[in-house]
């Protein structure tokens, strides 16, 4: 298993999977370098769990790790809790206010669903990561961060670049090194490793001791397609503690075709619902452009047909919920999504 000792048990990476190891490696090169990283990966495929990773491996674990969710923090509000205030800059600022840069000063600065980010933030965030100097609101003075830059988000930004939605000089900063979650339909023989884990942690959490799973059981665990990825199946391991019993899990996970399971979007308050909407619609779409796909052996102009839309509008949604351009097979690795930082720079 490719464990590495954190300070909390959530925080480890499990998996035994070529795929995940591949990852980890890729964890710790990236570790012994000091330049921004851009995680990338499906809903509750580990992404917050390997920057943290990458945190606690690098030089910097003896200081802080400091997380914004960019979507969660209201435009105008979004500068001060960066940057950080001085007293009676605005109405109800009593106090000064240090913002998360001073606070990852000399640690990492990680910034969660970072596709989600209003445009004009973009350019005040852009301009504080050029020369590592920003400026309290209401402060004279400069100060200069030392912080490693980690972003992740959910969404192809390189769409997001071409369709003007994110500016292609902020996203040339932040994807230097690329480090991409795979999704675990793709690494299925590390479900019985992470049921296991999740199992023994919530039975020390909630004081049970649930029957240990039957061979069939992680059999048929292994024949799922987990659309909600490793959150999906920590929920199910959860209810598997609590309430015991197969007999509770097994009805979640044979939901008729082409209903898709919304555990991954476990209700997040503080994301807006503007937000959680998107992705469940986000997730509903995946869902059927791949059972059409499959269904049509897929065949892109005959699936393009059969949804009502054209070719073009095909093309450009698959690439948009995140699937493969064409069937790849069952057990290859995705493409070479760790770069060296001259490559994408290059780019
Ligand atoms: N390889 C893994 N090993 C152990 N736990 C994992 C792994 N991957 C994910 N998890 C667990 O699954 C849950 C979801 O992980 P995480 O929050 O890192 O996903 P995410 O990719 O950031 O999802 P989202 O895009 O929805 O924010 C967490 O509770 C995390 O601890
Ligand atoms: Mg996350």
């Amino acid at each position: 298993m490719y464990e590495v000792a954190l300070r909390r048990p959530s925080e480890l990476l499990v998996g035994d999977s070529p795929l995940i190891h591949r990852v980890g490696e890729q964890l710790h090169k990236a570790a012994l370098t000091e330049v921004p990283v851009l995680i990338t990966g499906e809903s509750g495929t580990g992404k917050e769990v390997a920057a943290r990773l990458l945190h606690e491996l690098s030089a910097r674990r003896a200081h802080s790790f400091q997380k914004i969710n960019c979507p969660a923090i209201p435009n105008q509000l979004f500068e001060s809790e960066l940057f950080g205030h001085e007293p009676g800059t605005f109405t109800g600022a009593k106090q000064a206010q240090v913002g998360k840069c001073e606070q990852a000063d000399k640690g990492t600065l990680f910034l969660d669903e970072i596709g989600e980010l209003d445009i004009a933030l973009q350019a005040k965030l852009l301009h504080a990561l050029q020369d590592f100097r920003i400026t309290r609101l209401g402060a004279i003075n400069e100060r200069t961060i030392d912080i490693r830059l980690i972003c992740a988000t959910n969404r192809d930004l390189e769409v997001e670049v071409a369709k003007g939605g994110f500016r292609t000089d902020l996203f040339h900063r932040i994807n230097v090194l690329r480090i991409q979650m795979p999704p675990l339909r793709e690494h299925l023989s590390d479900v019985p490793v992470l049921m296991n884990h999740f199992i023994k942690v919530y039975s020390v959490q909630f004081g049970r001791r649930p029957e240990p799973l039957n061979s069939s059981f992680l059999k048929l665990l292994q024949s799922y397609d987990w659309p909600g990825n490793v959150r999906e199946l920590e929920n199910l391991a959860k209810r598997h503690v609590v309430l015991g019993g197969d007999e509770y899990i097994v009805p979640t996970l044979r939901r008729p075709a082409g209903i898709p399971s919304f555990e991954s979007d476990a209700i997040d308050i503080a994301t807006p619902l503007r937000i959680q909407t998107k992705r469940a619609v986000h997730h509903i779409e995946k869902k059927i452009i791949l059972d059409v796909l499959r269904s049509h052996n897929w065949n892109r102009a005959k699936t393009a047909r059969t949804l009502g839309i054209s070719y073009r509008a095909l093309l450009h949604k698959i690439k948009e919920v995140g699937l493969p351009a064409v069937r790849s097979p069952k057990s290859s690795i995705p493409k070479q999504s760790f770069r060296d930082p001259g490559e994408v720079l290059g780019e």
